[in-house]
């Protein structure tokens, strides 16, 4: 298995776990729990693909002036930032400013959105390179 496919089918897997946490929002102590657990997961799979130095040796020699590595970056580094917004309209929720529910909702689905369109743009890059 390619280290690009291993790195894809735990993109898979958080994806899931996130969309299967959401389907548990009304369960707020599971769903934080999910949810912390994927965003960490997440993280830690952007530490594993940028510690493998010659994937993104690879990736640069084929994407860097194009496009589609950019489209790809932006949509990781925007989800990861998502993470943040996220964890705090979550915690001022808990605490009790039920305002940020509404909020909250509203980042989680751009949110969602935005990793989705994470999972499929890497499909690009994966199938130019054998990492
Ligand atoms: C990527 C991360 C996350 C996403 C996509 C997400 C998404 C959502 C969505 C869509 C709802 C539904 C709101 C509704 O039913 O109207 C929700 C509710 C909620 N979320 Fe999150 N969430 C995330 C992370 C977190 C975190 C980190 C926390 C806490 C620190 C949190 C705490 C809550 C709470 C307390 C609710 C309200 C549940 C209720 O209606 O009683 N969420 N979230």
């Amino acid at each position: 298995m390619s280290s690009a496919t291993f790195f894809q089918i735990q993109s898979f897997l958080i994806l899931s776990l996130m969309i299967y946490g959401v389907t548990q929002s009304k369960k707020r102590q599971k769903h934080v729990k999910i949810m912390s657990g994927a965003m960490i997961w997440d993280v830690i799979l952007i530490l594993q693909i940028e510690l493998s130095r010659s994937a993104i040796d690879k990736a640069m020699e084929v994407f860097q002036s194009q496009t589609a590595l950019k489209i790809h970056l932006f949509f990781a580094v925007s989800s990861v930032l998502l993470y943040i917004a996220m964890v705090i309209s979550g915690l001022k929720v808990l605490k009790g400013n039920s305002g940020f529910i509404k909020k909250h909702r509203y980042l989680g689905i751009t949110t969602l959105a935005f990793r989705i369109l994470t999972f499929i743009t890497s499909f690009y890059a994966a199938s130019k390179v054998a990492l």
